[in-house]
C-alpha cells in the first residue's frame, strides 16, 4: 500500500522553493498555497521551533499564564499558540501576511483575534504597550521578515512584558542572524529592553538543502532569545 506520508526529499524540494529569492509578495503567495500542507510537511522535517519557543517563554512566565495576552507574530497555521496552550496560556492574538495560513489558524479557534499584515511594510495593527508577551517563530530569517520589525515587536509589548524571538543559525542565515543580534543589542544599549536568555538549539529542524547537511547531523541549528521590555526606557 502506498504511504501517505511524504518523504523527506519531497518536503525538501517543496520547502527549498520557499527559501529561493523572490519578492515578499511572492513569498506570501507561496505560503498561501502551502497552508493546508504546511503542518504535515514540517512534521516530516521534525520542526521543533514552536515547541521549544513556547517552552522557553513559559519558563520565564510561569505564573498566571492563563491571564497573559500573547501576540503571535507570523503565526502561520497556529502551531505556536497550540504549544503555548499546553503550557497554560489561553489568550492569543495573531497576525500573518498569508491569508491562507490565517485561514488554517482561524479554524483551530485558538485566537481571539487574527489579522492580515505584511511585516516590514505595514506597522503592526495594534496599540502600543498592549501585550504581556510577543512571540515570533520561524519568520525572522533571510528572505522573510526584515530585522527592522523588532522595533514594532517592542512597541506593542507592555512595559515589563516579554518578547520571544527565534532565528536559524544555519550557514545561509548567518548574515541575517548577525544583523538581528546587532539590532537587538543596540536596543538593549539604549535601555529599551534587557536580555533574559539565549538558548542555542542544535536540532532545530532537518535541513532542506543538501549543502546544510554535515557528516555529524542532518539538522540545522537555531536560537531562541527572550527580552523583557524596560518599565521606563531611557530617553
Ligand atoms: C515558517 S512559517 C512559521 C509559522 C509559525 N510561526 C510556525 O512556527 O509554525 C513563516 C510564516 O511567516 C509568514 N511571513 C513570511 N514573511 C512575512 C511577511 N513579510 N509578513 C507577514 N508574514 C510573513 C508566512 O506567511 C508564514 O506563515
Amino acid at each position: 500500500m502506498e504511504s501517505k506520508t511524504k518523504s523527506l526529499q519531497q518536503v525538501r524540494n517543496k520547502v527549498a522553493s520557499a527559501h529561493k529569492d523572490c519578492s515578499p509578495a511572492e513569498k506570501l503567495q507561496f505560503y498561501d498555497q502551502w497552508a493546508t500542507q504546511y503542518e504535515e510537511d514540517v512534521f516530516v522535517l521534525n520542526y521543533k521551533a514552536p515547541h521549544l519557543a513556547a517552552a522557553a517563554l513559559a519558563s520565564v512566565c510561569n505564573i498566571n499564564c492563563d491571564s497573559k495576552l500573547v501576540l503571535d507574530v507570523a503565526c502561520g497555521t497556529g502551531l505556536v499558540a497550540e504549544e503555548l496552550q499546553r503550557f497554560g496560556f489561553t489568550l492569543f492574538h495573531g497576525l500573518d501576511g498569508s491569508a491562507g495560513m490565517l485561514e488554517v489558524a482561524k479554524n483551530k479557534q485558538l485566537y481571539q483575534e487574527l489579522k492580515l499584515c505584511m511585516l516590514g511594510q505595514d506597522s503592526l495593527p495594534f496599540d502600543s504597550d498592549k501585550y504581556d508577551a510577543v512571540i515570533i517563530v520561524g519568520a525572522l530569517s533571510d528572505g522573510q521578515v526584515p530585522v527592522s520589525v523588532v522595533l514594532e515587536l517592542l512597541r506593542v509589548t507592555k512595559p515589563g512584558g516579554l518578547v520571544c524571538l527565534t532565528t536559524r543559525s544555519n550557514v545561509s542565515n548567518l548574515m541575517y542572524k548577525a544583523n538581528l543580534e546587532e539590532v537587538m543589542s543596540d536596543m538593549e544599549s539604549k535601555g529599551h529592553w534587557e536580555q533574559i536568555s539565549v538558548q542555542e538549539v542544535e536540532q532545530w529542524e532537518k535541513a532542506v538543502s543538501e549543502k546544510e547537511v554535515s557528516s555529524k547531523s542532518d539538522y540545522i541549528p537555531g536560537v531562541i532569545y527572550i527580552y523583557r521590555k524596560k518599565l521606563r526606557p531611557l530617553t
